[in-house]
């Protein structure tokens, strides 16, 4: 035991990193407005650490290299070269002489932007919302196997920032209001991109929650606020390996994302000891020297604040060379850990130029994806609301679609650059939300294509009418009809390129074109009404959920090019829907805990305070017991499921809980204290039964959520885990959740460490966040004999 805190000791003494405290508030005079917080510094820059083997052997090889390169050369690897600077969005150069190829940098999240021949997956709010690791896996895979084909080193996603306001224009893009789902569908989607030999960039570094005053807004976040609901993500996404991280425009507590130390070289290369580079959000680069030992590696696209200005600043002193030399292996060692040094394909795209005969091959890219986005599609439908069995349609005789979300865009999918469009222009189906985020539909099956093949095959009498305005005809013609589908959308994106001050976040939540208006007209004509929402998030539903001839609503999201496809897959029973809300809707505007900040006037600069603190989502609705319309976690099927009581057990485990003060002090202030194996490795299994008691087989997502002990200040409950499981009628399946140490911790604001709050814990598992069907109070973990565990230690060096 001795000799190994002795190991200990020498292994983490030389990395302890600078003491760091949460922020302090800072006044410049007495005026109460303007106390602003102030990020701590924590310097120097971490040097890289290899974290695990894949990465030792990646830094290995990137050294050998590095050794070889001049100053200049080693800068050149983290300095972007120019707009355009190349055929993709970032570009760094090669070098030849050690076999480097440069990189080609580019967006992302959901397909790859402007270039043709690729697919249009569902956006990320739908991935999250299946709640299926092995869907989210497939999605990346198939997406790593596109970026590879096109020749794109980087792809600039996936994008995790939560979901903190419904209001927040790019929340699409991301996966919802929850940390934990946020991290898993984070992780999921880096393993199966980075599979495919291409590098995420995961992003963006960190609290963009809203997109106004993006370029000069200060996040004002809490310590433990920011470790517990904003860093969660992130975390998975060094877990996974990410080979690179984008720090993004806004400040935080006063200080640029893309210079903050606290941030990069505190958390990120520090806590997480993230070994891959830091590259700025485009354009988003304010210093060299500040940024550079601030922990950021490459501005992009624009390098100007680095190359030659670096250079200067090694010879006079005010960057160290071994900085130079971390960021330099960083770069190079990502490259090699995705395999990128052997038979990478070249580009063969130019994104500025669409006449470029030379470069642009069209390669086509897409492969049989359009199964797995039609899959995903499908399983991301959330069923609302299913009055009398309502859905699945059983051949009804007549059926009409109203509304222009049921219809194709009249001026063809991919008129508007970026899909950045005015409302008043927007119609046909939503498909994608707006801004780099997006990329060219191949082709877009919209709703009423789809519908029209099922009326074909079963010979249903089908009609439409895409007009949004004309509510008298619409109700004139749904009350001649059996069944009436109502299609709603509303439509959020990115502040508009090159003008960070621009739009993109929701103005408000209802439904975009008259939607409310024509769904109360057509239910109060129709039966047998039916709402189909593509929607970026939450809209506000009040006026007519509770209609009694609204029967049936389904979310469908953010669908991608298969949208008609996997709708029709849902609405006639192909598919048993099984999707879940990745976030809460509201009844009321004012029930959601945080707002967009508009008071643009703040001195100097606007700020956002986070003042909700950890009550995000649910936490905030739990906690203030306010009852919601439709809650986190919710979504019904064509099936039922009982659950059966828990059971539990403790797992054998190559490490301990490092209960021991002085031990846990060492291990703890080390870089990577956050990502050890001690608090992420699964220590407690639970474990339950779910039978299908109807008629049809169907996935049930099942979800387990914890409620800490009673005075640690923790929310009501928060989601640990989440299994999609299928089960056939009648049958029954076993459900297996892991919770690891981390799970169950804090993060400690005087000691800087994840801490497991003492009280008990209760296990709540259910069918949503407040739909709990079997609950126990957590057993404590069978504390291993110093002696078994020893063995246990040994057989693993
Ligand atoms: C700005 C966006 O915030 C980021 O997500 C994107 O990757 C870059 N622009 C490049 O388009």
């Amino acid at each position: 035991m001795l000799s190994r805190l002795f190991f200990l000791l020498l292994l983490f003494s030389g990395a302890t990193l600078a003491k760091q405290v949460p922020f302090q508030l800072h006044e410049t005079d007495d005026n109460p407005k303007h106390r602003f917080p102030e990020s701590p510094p924590v310097y120097p820059s971490p040097q890289q650490i290899p974290i695990n083997q894949a990465w030792k052997t990646a830094i290995k090889k990137a050294k050998k290299d590095v050794e070889k390169l001049t100053l200049e050369e080693k800068v050149g690897l983290g300095t972007g070269n120019g707009w355009p600077g190349g055929l993709c969005f970032g570009v760094i150069k090669p070098i030849d002489r050690i076999g480097f190829k440069g990189l080609c940098i580019h967006d992302g999240p959901l397909g790859v932007r402007a270039v043709d021949l690729v697919s249009a997956f569902p956006a990320g709010i739908n991935a999250a919302s299946t709640f299926d690791r092995s869907l989210i896996r497939a999605r990346g895979e198939a997406i790593g196997v596109e970026y590879r084909e096109k020749g794109i080193n980087v792809y600039l996603g996936p994008m995790t920032n939560l979901q903190r306001t419904p209001w927040a224009g790019r929340n699409w893009e991301g996966w919802g209001g929850d940390p934990y789902l946020a991290g898993e569908a984070t992780y999921e989607t880096i393993v199966g991109v980075q599979s495919k030999g291409v590098q995420c960039n995961v992003k963006h570094f960190i609290n963009n929650e809203q997109e106004r005053d993006r370029g000069r807004i200060s996040s004002n976040v809490d310590d433990r606020t920011q470790h517990e609901i904003y860093l969660p993500p992130f975390l998975q996404a060094v877990l996974a390996n990410t080979a690179s991280v984008m720090a993004s425009y806004n400040r935080l507590n006063g200080s640029w994302a893309t210079q903050n130390s606290k941030t990069l070289n505190g958390i990120l290369k520090g806590e997480l000891g993230f070994p891959g580079y830091v590259l700025s959000d485009f354009f988003g680069t304010q210093s060299g020297v500040a940024a550079c030992n601030a922990g950021l590696d490459m501005p992009v696209p624009i390098g100007d604040y680095f190359g030659k200005n670096i250079v200067e600043a090694v010879k006079n002193g005010t960057v160290n060379q071994s900085r130079v030399d971390d960021l330099a292996t960083r770069v190079l060692s990502a490259w090699y850990l995705t395999g990128q040094d052997k038979g990478f394909p070249e580009v063969n795209f130019n994104a500025f130029d669409e006449q470029d005969q030379v470069h642009n091959k069209h390669v086509d890219v897409q492969h049989d994806h359009w199964k797995i986005i039609r899959e995903i599609g499908a399983a991301s439908h959330v069923l609302l609301k299913n009055l009398n069995e309502t859905l699945p349609l059983r051949r009804p005789r007549s059926l009409i679609l109203i509304g222009s979300d049921a219809g194709p865009p009249p001026l063809g999918p991919n008129y508007y650059h970026d899909r950045f469009i005015t409302p008043s222009d927007r119609t046909g189906v939503l498909a994608m939300g707006w801004g780099s985020g997006t990329c060219y539909f191949p082709y877009l099956i919209d709703p009423l294509s789809a519908v029209q093949r099922r009326a074909k095959k079963e010979h249903i009498d089908l009609s439409w009418f895409l007009d949004d305005y004309d509510r008298n005809e619409a109700a004139r013609l749904a009350s001649e009809k059996e069944v009436a589908v109502v299609f709603l959308s509303a439509d959020s994106g990115e502040a508009t390129n090159g003008d960070l001050y621009g739009i993109g976040d929701r103005p408000d939540l209802e439904a975009w074109h008259n939607g409310t208006d024509l769904v109360l007209a057509v239910a109060d004509s129709n039966p047998n009404t039916i709402v189909v929402i593509h929607s970026v998030g939450p809209i506000n539903m009040e006026k007519w959920i509770d209609h009694p001839n609204v029967k049936a609503v389904l979310w469908a999201g953010i669908q991608g090019q298969e949208v008609g496809n996997a709708l029709a897959d849902v609405l006639f029973g192909d598919v048993n829907p099984s999707g879940r809300l990745p976030y809460t809707i509201a009844k009321r505007d004012g029930d959601y805990p945080a707002k967009i900040e508009h008071d643009t006037d703040d001195w100097p600069i606007p700020q956002t305070e986070y003042s909700e603190g950890l009550l995000v989502d649910y936490r905030a609705f739990d906690s203030r017991n306010i009852t919601p319309r439709f809650e986190f976690g919710f979504g019904l099927s064509y099936t039922s499921f009982t659950y059966s009581p828990i059971w539990q057990r403790s797992l054998p485990t190559k490490t301990r809980i490092l209960e021991d003060e002085i031990e846990r002090d060492l291990i703890d202030r080390g870089q990577g204290s956050s990502i050890r194996e001690w608090l992420h490795e699964p220590r407690w299994e639970i474990n339950l039964e779910v039978k299908n008691e109807g008629a049809v087989a169907g996935h049930e997502v099942v979800q387990l959520y914890v409620a800490f002990p009673k005075d640690c200040g923790e929310p009501p409950k928060a989601l640990k885990g989440f299994e999609r499981i299928y089960v056939q009628p009648g049958l029954l399946e076993l459900v297996n959740f892991k919770l690891s140490y981390y799970d169950l911790s804090i993060w400690d604001v005087l000691t800087q460490r994840w801490i497991k709050p003492k009280g008990k814990f209760r296990l709540l598992v259910g069918a949503s966040s407040r739909d709990i069907r079997s609950e126990a109070v957590l057993e404590e973990w069978r504390k291993f004999e110093d002696e078994e565990h020893d063995s246990l230690v040994s057989q693993e060096d």
